[in-house]
């Protein structure tokens, strides 16, 4: 029997830990660099778009699964709709197990540069040199793989502590600083010499770099960004009252995430023009490029050292939403206790970053012609994630209906107005267009 379910403290609470999960490398990280490699403002454009039209009502669907169901996305599915709908949870459970494995090397990235920010080792911004100190940091072999355990262990640490403290507490203080220090080296960027051709790259849409390619990286960096398609929003659902207002809850995380992603966008861009790097250099563009403007701001040996500290905490609350889905799963749907579960999925996890990491340089192993961390993240992101959000919302149009209206507006007392637009989008637009954007996608 499981315990009596823990819940969010409060709704500021809540949003915070939903924020701290959707925030994270892939706003800092994957935001700009695939930015950067899809064409600049033609992919800021259609990113936006899939975020407001797609990214809102599926997160507001799976915060409606989870509440209603009080459930992880195996239960909650099967509880709501039987039958064969409980695939689309353990979609979600394999969804994240891939996405932590890749997410927990990057993630070590960030332990690397704080030690590289506090020795100075990274203070001189030419950009051969940083370019080097990445690719031979990264191609290391054994530190980087001994860094993604380290942060594979911080993981499992916070889950194994439950939902509450641990996680709501850290979200509150550490999101909005890191907010705050993120503006200051927005500014910093902008006013470097050159910066505006990153500006025009960032800004200006250059539509003839657009291809079916583009569609799919925008709305596969959308799902990621929110964290969304695999279930990671029902698990923090479920740990909702039931008298939260879902809707607002839902837009001001998607309006918290969105804004992290485009400040990201115009901290990084414009100093990768500044400094004449290339903007389609790959998942090295933040690493590479922000020790380079740290160089050029008085004291940014400090801004340095804390600013990589926030991003590893960012990136530990997203891997702590990762990893909550699939020992959630555990727990509920297994006898292992939460200890085991965490243990057992930390290792798994951690066996499969192994290969992801040597793929950056000490080993050559590829899939379909990309690096295994490459291709990780291309099946997790641009298939696996849009896949799950197009079912799900499959699932809370059709299958709860009118139930997922009543649970949206609270019985009919909040947001009446707007829940039959939002229906009307989960049953019609969603499928339609996720589903023609994974289809040409593939072709
Ligand atoms: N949204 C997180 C980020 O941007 C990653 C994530 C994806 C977390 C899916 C949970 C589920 O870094």
């Amino acid at each position: 029997m499981a315990a009596k379910r823990e819940m969010w403290g409060s709704r500021f609470g809540f949003i915070m830990a939903a924020a701290g999960s959707a925030v994270g490398l892939g706003n800092i990280w994957s935001f700009p660099f695939k930015t950067g490699e899809n064409g600049g403002g033609a992919f800021l454009i259609l990113y936006l778009i899939f975020i407001a039209v797609f990214g809102l009502s599926v997160v507001i669907a799976e915060m409606v699964i989870g509440r209603t169901a009080q459930k992880n996305p195996v239960g909650a599915f099967r509880a709501l709709g039987g039958k064969a709908w409980p695939l689309v949870g353990y979609l979600g459970v394999f969804t994240g197990f891939v996405i932590l494995s890749f997410y927990i090397v990057v993630a070590g990235w960030t332990i690397a540069y704080i030690g590289f920010m506090a020795s100075g080792a990274l203070s001189n911004p030419d950009a051969t040199v940083l370019t080097d100190t990445f690719t031979g940091f990264i191609g290391g072999g054994v530190t980087p793989i001994v860094l993604a355990g380290v942060f594979m262990v911080a993981t499992a640490a916070v889950v194994l502590g439950g939902i509450g403290g641990g996680i709501e507490r850290a979200s509150k203080l550490l999101m909005p600083l890191l907010f705050g220090l993120l503006l200051v080296m927005v500014v910093r960027s902008l006013t470097l010499d050159g910066a505006g051709a990153g500006l025009r790259f960032f800004l200006v849409p250059d539509w003839s770099k657009v291809s079916g390619d583009t569609f799919t990286a925008a709305i596969g960096q959308a799902f990621f960004s929110l964290s969304l398609g695999m279930g990671a929003l029902v698990t923090y659902g479920s740990y909702l009252g039931r008298d939260t207002n879902i809707g607002s809850s839902a837009g001001i995380i998607v309006l918290l995430d969105t804004l992290v992603a485009v400040l990201a966008g115009l901290m990084v861009l414009p100093a990768v023009f500044a400094y004449g790097l290339d903007a389609a250099a790959g998942p090295g563009l933040s690493f590479i490029t922000l020790p380079a403007v740290f160089a050029a701001m008085p004291g940014g040996m400090i801004f340095g050292v804390v600013f990589f500290t926030l991003l590893f905490v960012a990136a530990l609350t997203s891997a702590v939403s990762l990893l909550e889905v699939v020992v959630t799963y555990l727990i509920d749907e297994t006898r292992l206790t939460r200890t085991q579960a965490t243990v057992f999925a930390a290792l798994v996890c951690f066996v499969l970053g192994i290969p992801s990491s040597l793929s950056q340089g000490a080993m050559d192993i590829t899939v379909f012609g990309r690096s295994f961390l490459d291709a990780a993240d291309f099946l997790a992101t641009n298939l696996l994630l849009p896949l799950g959000g197009l079912l799900t919302a499959v699932f809370v149009g059709w299958v709860l209906g009118p139930r997922a209206v009543a649970a949206l507006t609270n019985n009919g007392t909040t947001g009446t107005a707007l829940a039959p637009i939002w229906l009307w989008v989960v049953r019609v637009v969603a499928p339609l267009g996720i589903g023609w954007v994974l289809i040409t996608g593939l072709l």
